[in-house]
């Protein structure tokens, strides 16, 4: 949800955009850099900090400065990608954002939960105002405290102070060698370039000033590291300070204090390779994905590194919590937690998670799954649940994010990086990596050191992503303009929504999830014969209930779709009773729900491409949703 870069280096205009590539799933509504030569001297003499600006997709940002050409001389840049929150999605309202006289830039990710307060006192400072973002707030504020005397990084002190709400913040100060910046809540990272030789040294002293000659990078997240540094810094909550090609310096509200710096796992670039798309890439990545999730689970998932889960009935209740598709794994995941050993389990989607507060304590742990770690209402469940005293443990795939740093305990679903907006192949290790946990459980009971994993071996051996052709007929069947209707119980259900959340994310069609059983509570009322109803029954156990609540909509001239793992020999006798049938294979019942969501995934994916969309960067969405 917006990302920030600052670049000290060579071509910051180049350099700047690049990145900005990689982080344009936190956002597409807009772009823009600011760049500046520093103390040599500003691009332009009256226009100390040149600024680009686009609405739309980065491409749009990249022409302009193509057209522009180069900003020669130009040493430090700031850059950002826009995820709208406060004003449209235009060129105005595109950061950076500069103070009225010009020599400030600043670029934000966050929400200033006061900007109205500052705006309002500003304007009475004779101020004005020429965008609708909370963010021209701060360029202003910091001309304002300038103007009162203080430099330049004493008025990003003051600025912080007031400021309330979630920032993370680059600024540009006219003929300064430095970046300066400021962080509270959402993410911020910086690295130097390991190109720099001379003073790597101090660099790698642990707890010492991060120091280095050469290129520097400020980003929102890692991957913007991974073929520049080896090692970055994280920095804290409530931390501000600058930074040039040599040196960064880090304050909180108590003076200057030193971060020691962490490894980059550099595995997690991905690229699109031949594929048309991240999400079918991500999709058909899916196999290997959980292979090498299962590995590093039979290595790492063990008594050693894991005491506290490896110790029998050590939690009273277990809450699971997530947003979006990372919900709809923690509701399977409860199913099975509570089917592999009893567990008492709950589900709360993360801005929710507030009203788990009564059973929360020292006896509760609450597993938070996010595949980007830094997802705004999953961070706001994790300090809640630490305040009330519960055990914590992220299951995350961004290793280096937020929640897998803040989290007691931390367990990587290993799916690597995820580009396309719309989760896929982390969903499905989610659910991998939900099933080790439940096995975890149960090898705890049992006095094992270690969970059997077996079960995802086999999957991994077994499963199958569907032959093309049939999916596409699928997409071309629910591109046609009814009313789609997913039914389903138990497990199944779980899947209809994450099948359903896809389509709608890629897609913009809308498919109503039902509990089967729920249907003639009220719903039935919203079938006629332009009805689509799809009975996901994949469960022997509900096989037959689902199926009489199908017919009972067929009754009332819906088109039935039967989703099943019956052979053709079980679903004979029923074999008018279907427009169409989808068959997926049979797994290991804790991880049908993996095999379960494939084609459903690629259904999205070819609905959305057979509708001229592009299902990587769905519009109003974003991949990491950094604000509550
Ligand atoms: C956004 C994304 C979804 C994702 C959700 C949770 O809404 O568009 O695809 O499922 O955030 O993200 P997380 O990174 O916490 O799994």
């Amino acid at each position: 949800m917006c990302g920030i870069v600052g670049y000290i280096g060579e071509n910051p205009e180049r350099n700047l955009l690049y990145k900005l590539r990689l982080l344009e799933y936190r956002g597409y509504d807009s772009a823009g850099i600011a760049v500046s030569r520093g103390t040599s001297g500003a691009p332009s003499e009256n226009n100390p900090l040149a600024v680009t600006k686009r609405a739309g997709e980065l491409k749009n940002l990249e022409n302009a400065v193509a057209q522009a050409g180069v900003t020669a001389g130009a040493r430090l840049g700031i850059g950002h990608t826009r995820w709208a929150t406060h004003g449209k999605p235009d060129a105005t309202n595109a950061h950076p954002h500069v103070s009225s006289d010009g020599k400030w830039a600043v670029v934000h990710n966050g929400i200033i939960e006061n900007h109205c307060e500052l705006k309002r006192f500003l304007q009475n400072e004779g101020y004005s105002f020429y965008s609708e973002t909370d963010t021209e707030t701060i360029a202003k504020l910091l001309e304002y405290f300038e103007k009162r005397g203080f430099a330049p990084l004493q008025a990003i002190k003051r600025a912080c102070d007031v400021l309330q709400g979630s920032f993370a913040l680059a600024v540009l100060h006219e003929n300064d060698d430095a970046i300066y910046f400021a962080k509270n809540k959402s993410p911020l990272y910086l690295a130097f370039s390991k190109r720099s030789n001379k003073k790597t040294a101090t660099v790698q002293q642990a707890d010492a000033d991060a120091e280095a000659e050469g290129d520097l990078f400020i980003a929102s997240d890692v991957v913007c590291f991974n073929d520049f540094a080896e090692e970055y810094y994280a920095l804290p909550d409530k931390t501000y300070g600058f930074a040039t090609a040599e040196k960064a310096e880090f304050y909180d509200g108590t003076g200057e204090i030193r971060l020691s710096s962490e490894k980059i796992n550099a595995k997690s670039l991905c690229l699109r390779n031949n594929y048309a798309h991240y999400m079918l890439k991500e999709i058909y990545d899916t196999k290997n994905a959980i292979k090498e999730e299962t590995d590093y689970f039979k290595t790492h998932l063990t008594r050693e590194n894991y005491p506290l889960l490896f110790q029998p009935r050590a939690f009273k209740k277990i809450i699971l919590t997530g947003c979006g598709t990372a919900y709809h794994a923690a509701l399977t995941g409860a199913r099975i937690i509570e089917e592999k050993c009893g567990a008492d389990c709950e589900v709360y989607v993360g801005s929710e998670f507030y009203n788990a507060g009564y059973k929360l304590n020292k006896h509760a742990l609450v597993v938070l799954i996010s595949q980007s770690g830094e997802t705004a209402d999953t961070l706001a469940a994790l300090t809640f649940a630490k305040e009330k005293g519960a055990a914590t443990l992220a299951m995350i795939n961004a290793e280096h994010s937020t929640l897998a740093k803040a989290a007691d305990m931390a367990l990587p679903v290993n799916a690597g990086a995820e580009i396309a907006v719309a989760s896929t192949k982390a969903y499905s290790c989610q659910l991998v990596a939900l099933y080790a946990l439940a096995q975890t459980f149960q090898a705890a009971e049992r006095q094992l050191p270690r969970p059997d994993l077996s079960g995802a071996d086999e999957l991994v051996k077994r499963l199958s992503y569907g032959d093309e052709e049939e999916l596409r007929s699928f997409a071309t069947l629910f591109g046609e303009g009814k009313k789609l209707f997913f039914i389903g119980r138990g497990t199944d259900y779980f899947t209809a929504l994450e099948a359903s959340l896809k389509i709608k994310e890629t897609s913009y069609i809308n498919a109503d999830v039902y509990y089967a059983g729920e249907l003639k509570h009220g719903f039935l009322a919203l079938v006629d014969e332009n009805a689509y109803v799809t009975a996901f029954a994949t469960q022997k156990d509900t096989f037959l209930k689902t199926l009489s609540n199908a017919k009972e909509a067929q009754a009332r001239g819906a088109k039935i779709i039967l989703f099943t793992t019956a052979s053709q020999e079980e679903t004979k006798p029923y074999e008018n009773s279907f427009f169409r049938i989808l068959r997926v294979p049979k797994t290991d019942d804790a991880l049908q729900s993996v095999q379960n969501v494939l084609p459903w995934q690629l259904i999205a994916y070819f609905l959305s491409v057979s509708k001229g969309l592009n299902p990587d960067k769905p519009r109003n969405l974003a991949k990491s949703v950094t604000v509550e």
